[in-house]
């Protein structure tokens, strides 16, 4: 399948803007979808249950360790159709309370000789009200069979003082749809979002959503949803401690490490383009990170780990570092989209 993909897709893909790209596979596994019989037989195809090494991670059962990153389903289109291509669980969004465009283009770029992406996408998606009218049709249709993250992140138009009650909405609209949330304030293409790190602001919104989900485990049609902070790769250990012990002392379910990164090493010192970068270039860093997680924790803090991975090695390296599962984004543009399957089904 990955020759196929190499050979015969890839260089027509890689013919076409990136973003156009990006849309023409979105479009096409949208299409694959409402043909009910082939994701059941590419299912089949990929022996999601045969193949598969099950982990329960906060109360929820995943098939196997691999899923897909934030940022590709960004408005909930096609997710189900990535349990057709063997991932373990898919996390759609960033979406955000607001609908917005996002920035203007071109606002994603291809370094295939640095096996890099670089995004300045600023979180376009049709807003939390529209995409929750999309996953509850969707999933009155179809039951999850793999679990789904709702990643939320702050519209551009909430100033940063009103960051909580914007989070709050997406939250309210979102979590009944969704396996676990995932609180981004990480991406480095909204400004001043990443200032949600810090330690008085975190606090302030983690306490508001904790609260919140509180509420949900008392409703009887409701209940408690996981909850995780996505990180930067370019915060320092410092910075990192104080977020671990926020999340530890709020009790959060977990810790995604990490977002693309702000970093301009090697070939990317003389490239003049604003955004984040994955790929290859976030390997180390944010293996880097779970490692310092993982360590400081004790192992107590669950990690999902993303950030460069292009092969089952730089999985492994992660979950030897202390993730329990993995992500992937770049790596599916360069190696195509069975590269979750194969990863999963080596570290299987
Ligand atoms: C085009 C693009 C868009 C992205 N959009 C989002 C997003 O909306 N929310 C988010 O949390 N991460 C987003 N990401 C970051 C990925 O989820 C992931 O954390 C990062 O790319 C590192 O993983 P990778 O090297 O496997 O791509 C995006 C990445 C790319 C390449």
């Amino acid at each position: 399948m990955g020759f196929l993909y190499k050979n015969f897709v890839k260089p027509i893909l890689f013919r076409l803007d990136p973003e156009k790209a990006h849309e023409l596979a979105v479009d096409s596994l949208s299409i694959l979808l409402k043909t009910p019989a082939l994701p059941r037989l590419m299912a089949g195809v990929n022996q999601l249950g045969k193949n598969s090494a099950p982990i329960r991670l906060c109360g929820i059962d995943f098939p196997n360790r691999v899923g897909l990153a934030a940022g590709f389903d960004k408005n909930a289109v096609c997710w189900p159709a990535f349990e057709s291509l063997g991932f373990g669980h898919v996390e759609i969004g960033t979406v955000t309370f607001l609908p917005q465009p996002g920035n203007p283009k071109p606002r994603m770029f291809r370094y295939p000789e640095q096996t890099a992406i670089l995004n300045r996408m600023g979180f376009n998606n049709d807003g939390a009200e529209a995409v929750a009218e999309r996953l509850s049709r969707s999933l009155a249709k179809r039951s999850r069979r793999i679990p789904l993250g709702v990643n939320i992140g702050k519209s551009k138009a909430a100033p940063l003082d009103q960051a909580v009650a914007d989070y709050e909405g997406s939250f309210k609209l979102l979590a009944d749809y969704s396996d676990y949330v995932v609180i981004n304030v990480s991406s480095p293409n909204t400004p001043d979002l990443r200032k949600l790190q810090e330690e008085t602001r975190l606090r302030e919104l983690l306490q508001a959503l904790v609260v919140l989900n509180e509420a949900r485990s008392k409703d009887p049609d409701r209940s408690r949803k996981p909850i995780f902070l996505k990180v930067a790769p370019d915060l320092s250990f410092e910075q990192l401690d104080s977020i671990v012990a926020t999340l530890l002392e709020l009790k959060l379910d977990g810790i995604i490490a990490t977002n693309t990164t702000m970093e301009r090493e090697g070939a990317f010192r003389d490239i003049d383009q604003t955004g984040g970068i994955s790929g290859k270039p976030v390997d180390s860093m944010s293996t880097k990170i779970i490692a310092h997680i993982a360590k400081t924790t004790e192992g107590k803090l669950p990690i999902i780990g993303v950030g460069g991975i292009l092969d089952p090695d730089s999985a492994k390296r992660k979950i030897d570092a202390g993730a329990s599962l993995v992500q992937l984004y770049s790596g599916m543009i360069f190696e195509g989209p069975f590269l979750g399957k194969k990863i999963a089904r080596i570290l299987a």
